[in-house]
């Protein structure tokens, strides 16, 4: 079985004797279970030894308490209070006796030590043989699964062989309800202080399932945790509450050569999404514990081929490239919220980095992959916007607006989360970037009856937004005091970036409108008091929107006062001062030109057709000398503009730094948990970037290339109920249609019809 899987790079595997804290901790993560509902970190079941720092968690995605967010001066309309994402449960805790001693890897000797990801099948393991200090043998293994099938289930399945000896065996196996959350306060990626978030509501024992109920301090919300330990043998198993934890004390017998195995199931239910959680988990435990744990595994994997099915890529080259673009997808997958209470947290569900806040990363990273592999989850996220466009509404108008709506920066439940308003409010581009998000998916599906229930409104308020944002100056439509995607520039004049997503916006409110009017579906304009007169006055300013141009070199400037600025000294900067962000005052950086990530050249990809290529070539070599990479979201928009630029060996360079970010450790903060912007940002580096592939109104495009680096690579998309698989090869690109009607695509700027398959020479 591994052979096959090593083969198709679904099997990660490690080796890790290590028992360093940094390993541990970064291991935490990136074995970490999740199905976007719960997610679960890798944590030692039995726990590392006294003094080590582990950030032991489990997560549901979107539950959340409100935590007080002081602001020193109280200025107008600035957020006192955010939302954060809480640690819900500890379930994880399973330690193991022989006798008189206790299983640790932190005495006796460990002799062979790994952990894997099986991404075929969807779960993580880990295997250990261990020698006690008197001289016993055992193997232990152990098998964690989130079920994507059944969202609220998690399992761990324990299992412990004596190599050399026979005796007493007893699990102790823990399930506590007073966990907190993680903090850090010298580092502003995660939460700064560590506050009582959980109320203990009750804990109890029926029919040997142990329930936790906990509420939140603030946000009135409650979690309940059900844990059931089934012993594969005969054994006795006794359950005790103590406080807010349950303790089940397992005790058999062990044999030599025998193995032993304990399942650990729990669920997770919340009040977000149940009115009684405590009667739901319940159910849930029923429901879990009705099928056998071989049939959860089964159902596990049908669920993977499937996936792997939809968004298959396969890459022929670099084995580790190739197991790190396969680990980023499937992060996206355990990352991805599948319901509209939920999105794609900055980290998923990994960690408590970012305290589980949704930004723009979503629409303009993670959401292009599931718009052309797996529709269904992309609408989903454009409904969970959709379900937040009242708390839009009431931001817009927080912010001085007399129309639209915008959303927040940095949000769970609607509300902006933002402390420091320069790079979090000010970023008004994720107006743009969730309209552009919710095109996108109208234009790989072409669901205009999606677009009238729900995505027509989420357009039209946001147009609205930028009509009362911007303003006219010497016929031209300006939108001032504004900061774009990158955060080392903040309150600026016409943002290029900005500007541009403005204009796609506005276009697509007009065209929208018209479509709706045309096909009979225009009830929106009525429902939110839309007028033709409003529709010309975003056509006007669309077709008059101020895109900044230097003559002199030729480019787009960053915003109006970019070009103004003295140059960063990156000479003297010390490797060691990089993130600038962590070394230097914000003022003292927008003062200089630098960027912390890819902003123009951001908008030379998505908004391509706005300038000739020519200028998009000076841009990018112009910002690429002054862009620091330090977000995690600007190496993959370099490799894919690099690309489109055809500088071959950039676009390999700026790929390989994206795609091993996390498996790799490379921004050494994975810790906190995984960066999943950049992995969508990977995954496009691929589809768009090497690929070529775009979206537009007038078609599908792709202009493949192959890094030299390749012998091939293949990927499979869904356009208009169509699949469409695409293999590129040294000589030549094949098209081949999986099933679905007949499409037309444009390669290389030609058109074709796609029928079975097409093959089409190398830059033909
Ligand atoms: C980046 C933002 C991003 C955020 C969350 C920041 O470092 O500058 O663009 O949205 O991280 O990933």
């Amino acid at each position: 079985m591994n052979n096959d899987l090593i083969k198709n790079n679904l099997l990660y595997e490690i080796n890790d004797l290590s028992l360093d804290n940094d390993d541990l901790i970064l291991n935490e993560t990136i074995f970490h279970n999740a199905n976007g509902y719960i997610g679960v970190r890798s944590n030692f079941e039995e726990g590392y030894k006294e003094g080590f720092d582990s950030i032991r968690g489990s997560y549901i995605n979107g539950f959340y308490d409100f935590a007080e967010m002081k602001q020193a001066e109280k200025l107008c309309g600035l957020c006192e209070e955010k939302q954060t994402m809480l640690n819900v449960a500890d379930p994880q805790g399973i330690t193991v006796m022989f006798g008189n001693e206790t299983f640790s890897m932190f005495e006796g000797e460990v002799v062979e030590s790994s952990r894997f990801l099986n991404m075929a099948e969807g779960y993580t393991g880990r295997r250990v043989v261990w020698c006690s200090p008197e001289g016993k043998k055992v193997e232990i293994t152990s098998k964690r699964m989130t079920s994507f099938v059944s969202l609220p289930l998690f399992t761990i399945e324990y299992s412990v062989k004596a190599l050399n000896f026979s005796s007493d065996l007893i699990f102790e196996s823990s399930h506590i309800g007073d966990v907190k959350n993680y903090c850090n306060p010298n580092d502003p990626r995660v939460a700064g202080e560590s506050f009582d978030h959980l109320v203990p509501v009750s804990a109890d024992i029926d029919d040997g399932v142990s329930y936790i109920v906990t509420g939140t301090s603030k946000s009135g919300l409650t979690v309940c945790t059900a844990v059931k330990n089934v012993l594969m043998k005969d054994g006795a198993v006794e359950c005790a509450v103590n406080g807010h934890k349950t303790a089940a004390h397992i005790r058999t017998h062990i044999d030599e050569n025998e193995t032993v195995t304990l399942v650990k199931y729990t669920v997770f239910s919340d009040s977000i999404r149940h009115e009684d959680c405590r009667a739901d988990a319940a159910r849930e435990m029923t429901e879990a514990l009705g099928v056998s744990l071989e049939a959860h595994y089964a159902a596990q994997k049908a669920y993977m081929d499937n996936f792997w099915e939809q968004s298959m890529l396969e890459i022929e080259g670099d084995d580790d490239l190739c197991i790190a673009t396969k680990y980023n997808i499937y992060q996206l997958l355990q990352s991805v919220g599948k319901d509209e209470y939920s999105n794609i947290a900055a980290k998923g569900l990994s960690g408590e980095g970012y305290e589980g806040h949704y930004f723009w990363d979503t629409e303009m990273y993670m959401q292009p992959f599931f718009t052309l592999t797996n529709p269904e989850i992309s609408r989903s996220l454009v409904s969970y916007r959709y379900s937040i466009l009242d708390g839009a509404r009431a931001n817009a108008r927080i912010l001085g607006h007399k129309k639209g709506a915008l959303y927040p920066w940095r949000t769970i439940m609607g509300k902006e989360c933002s402390g420091y308003f320069p790079s979090g409010s000010a970023q008004y581009h994720i107006d743009g970037d969730i309209a552009y998000s919710t095109i996108a998916y109208y234009l790989a599906t072409k669901d205009l009856d999606f677009i009238a229930e729900k995505g027509a409104e989420i357009v039209f308020e946001t147009a609205r937004l930028w009509m009362d944002t911007g303003n006219y100056y010497h016929g031209q439509f300006h939108i001032n005091d504004v900061t774009g995607p990158d955060e080392y520039t903040c309150i600026v004049n016409n943002n290029y970036f900005t500007n541009a997503s403005a204009q796609y916006n506005l276009h697509w409110a007009v065209r929208f409108y018209n479509l709706l009017k045309e096909a009979g579906k225009l009830s929106v304009a009525e429902k939110i008091g839309l007028t033709e007169e409003e529709v010309a006055e975003f056509e006007k300013a669309e077709k008059n929107m101020y895109l900044p141009y230097d003559e002199e070199l030729g480019i787009n400037p960053q915003d109006d006062s970019f070009l103004h600025k003295e140059m960063w000294d990156f000479e003297n900067t010390p490797k060691d001062h990089y993130p600038l962000l962590l070394h230097y005052h914000p003022l003292y950086i927008y003062r200089y030109q630098v960027c912390k990530q890819a902003d123009t050249v951001l908008s030379h990809f998505i908004y391509e057709d706005a300038q000739d290529i020519e200028t998009i070539r000076k841009s990018f070599a112009y910002y690429e000398k002054v862009t620091t990479h330090d977000s995690s979201l600007s190496t993959c928009i370099y490799s894919i503009v690099a690309s489109k630029l055809g500088l071959a060996d950039k676009a390999y360079a700026y790929f390989g730094d994206s795609a091993k970010l996390d498996l790799f450790n490379l921004h050494h903060n994975t810790k906190d948990g995984i960066h999943t912007a950049n992995m969508g940002g990977n995954y496009m580096a691929i589809v768009y970037g090497f690929g070529g592939l775009r979206l537009k109104e007038s078609g599908l495009y792709f202009a493949p290339s192959l890094p030299k680096q390749w012998k091939s690579y293949k990927f499979k998309i869904n356009y208009e109920q169509s699949q469409i698989q695409v293999e590129v090869k040294p000589e030549e690109s094949i098209f081949s249609l999986i099933h679905g009607d007949a499409k037309t695509i444009n390669v290389y700027g030609k058109a074709y019809t796609l029928k079975d398959t097409l093959t089409v020479p190398m830059n033909a």
